[in-house]
């Protein structure tokens, strides 16, 4: 039966594997220059004989075609990028590039792929359709890099009629799915602010316009669009997470700055709201009589899995793994540029369980701690293979 066939190449596969995601941990790269990253997965994909191209500068693109390949064309997808983070791990495998890491588990997920992609490759005779391997550059860091793999055509000739991805999850024990339909990740956006005024003597406020009171009423009067504007159903945040002004005791500076992130899980009100902060913002502080500029920065869109789909890759999850293994994942206001894909064809966006709490594997992702179980990826590459062979989207 192929399950087994794929459960057994993946543990047949699996030191390999951990050698591949040891390898990609020690040589992290930031977004967007994963040129390193790119060429092995290259390599490795040519080793396993599966044609390949360069998207987007520093993405892969493979593909892989089974029994009558025009039946059915379905695409994974994994991302590459590091964070500007330091590694505190004290493992063999900890990253040789000071103040990068993979603190997101984008090496797991790229060595999962890889796992995937050879599993698929060696048993193509035993399913049908065809499988687009997306290895996509630049997850961490706006436009995102999947919106330029879809720019650069890896959703056309062919087109997938699905396309399913993961992340690790430290919160969920290894050898557990959680899979949830519909909006999953919210919509990220980067507020940026400018109040500005003549500036001052500290002793004599009337005769400037005070930036750093204006910029604290700006700070409150903000979360009210949260909580008097916003539907109470629909999840929203705001967070003004930087505000820079002044330096010294008695002059008004002339100039605040604010930053912010604004996040949500309904595309509708995510654009009413950047009117709702322009307009509040804009009025608030010109009416007490300084200037403003204002930038929104729009990121990546919500993560939405359709509905189906997600049914279909949840039962094909629970077949492969045992339905006590799969549960429904929990929301999240934490953003992905999967979100993209998923607003050209239907998409499913799954956790793999990654934490072990008994070995003390807990740390959260993008801490300089973050690390897997590493049976986590056996698992992963196989249950990808498992969901590329047999997830059909009608
Ligand atoms: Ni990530």
């Amino acid at each position: 039966m192929l399950k087994e066939k794929i459960r057994k190449l993946a543990s047949e596969y699996a030191g390999d594997l951990v050698n591949i995601r040891h390898h990609l941990h020690a040589n992290p790269e930031l977004s967007y220059k994963e040129f390193e990253t790119s060429a092995f997965v290259r390599q490795k994909l040519e080793e396993y004989g599966i044609p390949c191209e360069i998207k987007a500068v520093t993405g892969v693109l493979g593909l892989i075609k089974g029994k009558n390949p025009d039946k059915r064309v379905i695409a994974l997808r994994a991302d590459m990028d590091a964070l500007p983070i330091k590694e505190e791990n004290n493992v063999p495998y900890r990253s040789k590039n000071e103040g990068v890491m993979h603190a997101c588990g984008h090496d797991v997920h790229t060595t999962c792929l890889l796992g995937a992609s050879r599993i698929l490759n060696e048993l193509k005779n035993e399913w049908e359709g065809t499988v687009k391997l997306i290895f996509q550059p630049g997850e961490e860091k706006n436009p995102g890099g999947a919106s330029i793999m879809i720019r650069e055509g890896v959703l056309e000739n062919p087109r997938p009629s699905a396309i399913l991805g993961l992340h690790v999850h430290p919160q969920l024990e290894v050898g557990r799915y959680r899979f949830r339909g519909g909006k999953i990740m919210a919509s990220a956006d980067e507020i940026y602010i400018t109040i500005r005024s003549k500036g001052g003597h500290a002793a004599a406020p009337q005769q400037t316009a005070d930036t750093i009171l204006i910029a604290s009423q700006l700070v409150v009067a903000l979360q009210q669009i949260i909580s008097r504007n916003k539907n109470p159903f629909s999840p929203s945040v705001l967070s003004i997470t930087s505000f820079q002004g002044g330096y010294t005791t008695n002059v008004i500076p002339s100039e605040v700055k604010l930053m912010g992130t604004f996040r949500a899980m309904d595309e509708q009100w995510r654009f009413e709201a950047h009117t709702l902060i322009r307009k509040l913002a804009t009025e608030l502080v010109q009416s007490m009589g300084a200037e403003i500029d204002l930038h929104i920065d729009v990121g990546y869109p919500t993560v939405y899995n359709n509905e189906k789909l997600n049914a279909i890759a949840e039962a094909a999850a629970a077949e492969y793994a045992g339905a006590d293994n799969v549960e429904e994942s929990e929301l999240r206001m934490g953003a992905e540029d999967f979100g993209y894909y998923s607003q050209v064809i239907p998409g499913c966006f799954y956790r793999l369980g990654a934490g072990n709490e008994a070995k003390g594997i807990t740390a959260g992702v993008h801490t300089p701690t973050f690390n897997i179980d590493e049976e986590a990826i056996e698992l992963g590459a196989g249950m990808m293979a498992w969901l590329g062979a047999t997830v059909e989207m009608r």
